[in-house]
Formats: C-alpha cells, sequence, structure tokens
C-alpha cells in the first residue's frame, strides 16, 4: 500500500546514489533505490513520476559496463542522468561517449549556455560552482538533445531533450559541495509534476494503517527496546497503530552505560499503555562471558543469551504473534558491488535477526523505509526528546567490546564511571551533537605512574571519538587539547583503578570503529 508518490533512483553503483535518495525526500518526494539490472518491470511497478539515473565507477565505452533496460526509457517519464547516468542515457539513445582528456575532481565550474532544462536553476550566461567527479564526457548528443552548459573539460555539462523530457548533468547535484544542486533536483522534481507529498505525519497515517492491516484485528507484538533511537522510534510508532497488544522488552544485560537503564524507564513511563518489562540479566550475561577474551566468543555469547533472555520473557507475557524490527532503508536496498569477491565476516553483529524464527513470529518492520535522519525527524514528530533523538549509536554487545580482555562487573563499573566523565565533558564543551560517537575502552594494560609520593600500577583507558556519516567509513575527531586534557585529568582523579588515558587517532578504515 503505497499512497505517496514515486521516484525512481536507478543506481550504477556510485558512493553517493543514497545521497540522491535523501535529497529528494528532503524536497518531499519519496524516492526508491532499484539497481540497475532489474528489469524495467520493478520500475514500472512502482508508478514513478520520474527516474533518476545514478553515477556509478565504470566507463560506459567498455565491454559489459552497466547498461539500462531499454524499456524504463519508454516509461514515458522524465529522466534525470547523472554522471555515469548521463552516459547511460546519451549512449542509449544513440550519442557517444569518450575519455576525456583531462579529469575533473572535485570543484568545477560550468558555463551556463541557456538556463533551462538542468540549467534553470542558474543564471544564463553565469559561472556556476559545481562537484564534478568524472574522467569520461559525452563527445556527440543523441539527436533531439541541446546543451545548456559547459565546462573547461567537458563540452556537454548538461543537456536537455525538452520533447522528451529528459535531462542530464556531468556534475553531481546531489552533494552539498554543488551550492545551488538542490535547486537543479527541485526543478527536475517540478518538471515530472511531484506534488511533494512525502512528509512525517504522511509517513506516520501510512504507516499506522500498513501496521494495523499487518498485525490484523487481535494481534499481539512484542518489541526489544534497546534504548536507542531506532527501537524507540519503531515502539512508538507501533504503539501508536494497536496501543495495549504492544508489550515492549528492555534486557539489562550488565552492559550498559552509567544510568542507561534508568534512562530508558524515564523515556518510556507514560508513553506506553502497557508498562516496560525490564528484563534484569546482569548475572547471567556476565556468568557467560566470565573467562572469554576472545572478541567473536563475547559477541556470540552475548547473542545467544541475548534471544535466551529474550524468548524467556515472551513467554511469560504469554507469547506474541509479531515482532517488531528497526531495520532501516540502508539495510534493505540491494547493493550494486563492482568490488566483487567474497564478503568477509569483521565482527558478528549482535541483533535479533534469529529471534523471529525461533520464535516462530511474523516481523513488523516499521522503519524499512526511511534513512536514519528520517528516523530522527519521525522520533520528534512522535513526542520523543531531542537529546534521545540525537543519542549517538551504541552496539548490542555493549560495554563488552569496550572492556578488553576478561569483562568482569568491576570493570565494566571502571568503565562505566570513565565513559560518564567523557559525555559530561564532551557536552559541556557542546561537542556531542558533531560527534558519530564517543566512548571509553579499557584497556588489557597496566602502567607505572606516580601518584602523590606512591607508584601505582594500574589500567589505561583509551578515548574514542569519531566522526562519520553512516559508520562505514569514520575519521578520529580532531578534540580540542583543553576538552582532551580536561577529560584525562578528570578520569585520572575520580576513576579508581585508571592512570593512563591515551586518545585514539585511528580512521576507518583501517581500523573500526570499536576496538573489538
Ligand atoms: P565498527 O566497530 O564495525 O562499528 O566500525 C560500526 C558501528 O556499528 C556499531 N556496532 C554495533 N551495533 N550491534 C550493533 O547494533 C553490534 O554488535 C555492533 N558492533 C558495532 C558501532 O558502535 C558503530 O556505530
Amino acid at each position: 500500500m503505497t499512497a505517496h508518490q514515486t521516484l525512481v533512483v536507478v543506481d550504477f553503483g556510485s558512493q553517493v546514489t543514497q545521497l540522491i535518495a535523501r535529497r529528494v525526500r528532503e524536497l518531499g518526494v519519496y524516492a526508491e533505490i532499484i539497481p540497475y539490472d532489474a528489469p524495467a518491470s520493478r520500475i514500472a511497478e512502482r508508478s514513478p513520476l520520474g527516474v533518476i539515473l545514478s553515477g556509478g565507477p565504470s566507463s560506459i565505452y567498455q565491454a559489459g559496463a552497466p547498461r539500462l533496460d531499454p524499456a524504463v526509457l519508454g516509461l514515458g517519464v522524465p529522466v534525470l542522468g547523472i554522471c555515469y547516468g548521463l552516459y547511460v542515457l546519451v549512449d542509449a539513445l544513440g550519442g557517444t561517449v569518450e575519455a576525456a582528456g583531462e579529469h575533473e575532481y572535485g570543484p568545477a565550474t560550468v558555463q551556463v549556455l541557456a538556463a533551462e532544462g538542468p540549467a534553470s536553476a542558474f543564471d544564463p550566461g553565469s559561472d556556476e560552482p559545481v562537484w564534478m567527479s568524472h574522467g569520461d564526457r559525452v563527445a556527440a548528443l543523441p539527436a533531439g538533445f541541446r546543451t545548456v552548459a559547459r565546462s573547461r573539460s567537458c563540452p556537454h555539462a548538461a543537456i536537455v531533450d525538452p520533447q522528451r523530457r529528459m535531462w542530464g548533468v556531468q556534475f553531481h547535484p546531489e552533494v552539498s559541495h554543488t551550492p545551488r544542486g538542490t535547486e537543479v533536483l527541485g526543478a527536475f522534481l517540478d518538471l515530472c509534476g511531484f506534488s511533494r507529498d512525502w512528509s512525517m505525519s504522511r509517513f506516520v497515517e501510512e504507516s499506522v494503517a500498513r501496521i494495523q492491516a499487518r498485525v490484523g484485528k487481535t494481534g499481539t507484538v512484542l518489541c526489544g527496546l534497546s534504548g536507542g533511537v531506532d527501537s524507540s522510534v519503531a515502539a512508538l510508532l507501533v504503539e501508536r497503530a494497536i496501543g495495549d497488544r504492544l508489550r515492549c522488552v528492555f534486557v539489562d544485560n550488565g552492559l550498559l552505560r552509567r544510568d542507561e537503564r534508568a534512562e530508558v524507564e524515564r523515556m518510556f513511563a507514560g508513553r506506553l499503555h502497557n508498562p516496560l518489562v525490564v528484563a534484569d540479566a546482569a548475572d547471567r550475561f556476565l556468568a557467560q562471558l566470565a573467562g572469554v577474551t576472545d572478541p567473536e566468543v563475547k559477541r556470540k555469547r552475548i547473542g545467544a543469551t541475548f534471544i535466551d533472555v529474550f524468548d524467556h520473557e515472551a513467554h511469560r507475557l504469554g507469547g506474541a504473534d509479531f515482532l517488531v524490527q528497526g531495520t532501516l532503508y540502508p539495510d534493505v536496498i540491494e547493493s550494486v558491488s563492482f568490488q566483487g569477491g567474497p564478503s568477509v565476516t569483521i565482527k558478528t553483529h549482535h541483533n535479533v535477526g534469529g529471534l523471529p524464527e525461533r520464535m516462530k513470529m511474523g516481523v513488523v518492520e516499521p522503519l524499512r523505509e526511511l534513512f536514519k535522519d528520517e528516523v530522527r525527524r519521525l522520533g520528534l514528530q512522535l513526542g520523543l526528546p531531542e537529546d534521545m533523538v540525537w543519542r549517538h549509536p551504541f552496539p548490542g554487545p555493549g560495554l563488552a567490546v569496550r572492556v578488553l580482555g576478561e569483562v568482569t562487573k568491576e570493570r565494566c563499573d571502571r568503565l562505566r564511571q570513565a565513559d560518564a566523565v567523557i559525555l559530561e565533558e564532551i557536552r559541556a564543551a557542546g561537542l556531542y551533537r558533531q560527534l558519530w560517537q564517543v566512548f571509553g575502552v579499557l584497556l588489557p594494560v597496566q602502567s607505572v605512574g606516580v601518584m602523590g609520593d606512591g607508584r601505582t600500577y594500574e589500567n589505561a583507558l583509551a578515548v574514542r571519538a569519531v566522526e562519520s556519516t553512516d559508520a562505514m567509513t569514520a575519521d578520529w575527531a580532531r578534540l580540542p587539547y583543553e576538552v582532551l586534557a580536561k577529560i584525562s585529568s578528570r578520569i585520572i582523579n575520580e576513576v579508581r583503578g585508571i592512570n593512563r588515558v591515551c586518545y585514539d587517532i585511528s580512521s576507518k578504515p583501517p581500523a573500526t570503529i570499536e576496538w573489538e
């Protein structure tokens, strides 16, 4: 049941395909990503009012280069080709593409020849700053097209066929480095005739109706609340749809940050028909972790224990027909990868993946269509407080993957205390929102220090702070020295058992965000 209008983004493997969809959605139009090798019928099923062809890493004139099912161009809706998508369009319609003598990577300028089509957002005759990333260029236009902008190395930087309502741009309007890129995309959406009907309030209405239809009049639903933004928003949305037929369970695994359990209890108090069920399972998890130092063994034991505890709680509550999962849109996009090769498991992620099969429940995935930034907006719409909606991600296995070496209650307590100091100082410095994550890692290393007149031989702790947009890549944050100094001196003075603080200056890749 899709009530909103749809734009389809055909993915040719660009790093920024998701960004196209996000920008379009920010402009009030629902966008969905479909891989380039899907048959045109899959696109037609969505009844899109417009199609955008993404960029990609290939060269269209090379054998085996990804192409479009030609029937897509016969759907009769406007098409916008971006970078490689431009070549796909030109190639399919009888024009030619060649290697450009000069590559353009990064900021560039296009000269606007005519303020129409993809250049209609620009001023005629102006030099427009854009962002380029290409080694090829259009050599000859297909019949019916004309050029509306050119750049130094590319004579056809923006083209239009007004009759067939097809546009192509060599530059990337979806990235923020093309200052008026959003206007270019907006002009294309207008050409398609979108009424811009994608809004969070509309999504809530549609989604509530969809959940009601899936769960039926008597179905019951169980939700594992972690306190993170995804599960919290998913729970509130399901709550709005089915009220007292939802039961939410929070598992206290003893691996949480300071005050975390109380904060989650407070946040949901009064927001749910049925009170939040808290499963107190710290001893069980810690018993499973006794003597374990291998990160993968820790992760597997925690995952298995979580399923056991959750299953037990579900039975105690009399079972349920469905389980809520906080799956997001990036998890369901079929990725186009040209890297090839088998992928390796870096870390076994802990989630409730195995639960529905084991417990024979259906799943409800109310956030399947949303990007993370939309989930945050939805959270605000559903009345979650700002701090909650902007909380940093916290891994399922919790502090167990931040206490390196054996996980004991005492070592978790030590880390909890240090971690709380880090968060306090980061918040006080006003840096929390610009970081993706910031936390402490207790190292299985002791070092010699001197306190007062005495020798100490205690633990070292690493501070990890990263900037990222999706956790796939991350850079270590250039925190001000004064903030690092304050964190270090407070931890060493306030947390017993830690006498040295280090700052982690590794990026992902090659490091990962968490240490285990
Ligand atoms: P890494 O360490 O792989 O982490 O760079 C990427 C992001 O994922 C989070 N993370 C997890 N989240 N279950 C989760 O729900 C897990 O098992 C898990 N392990 C890592 C991590 O905090 C970072 O945001």
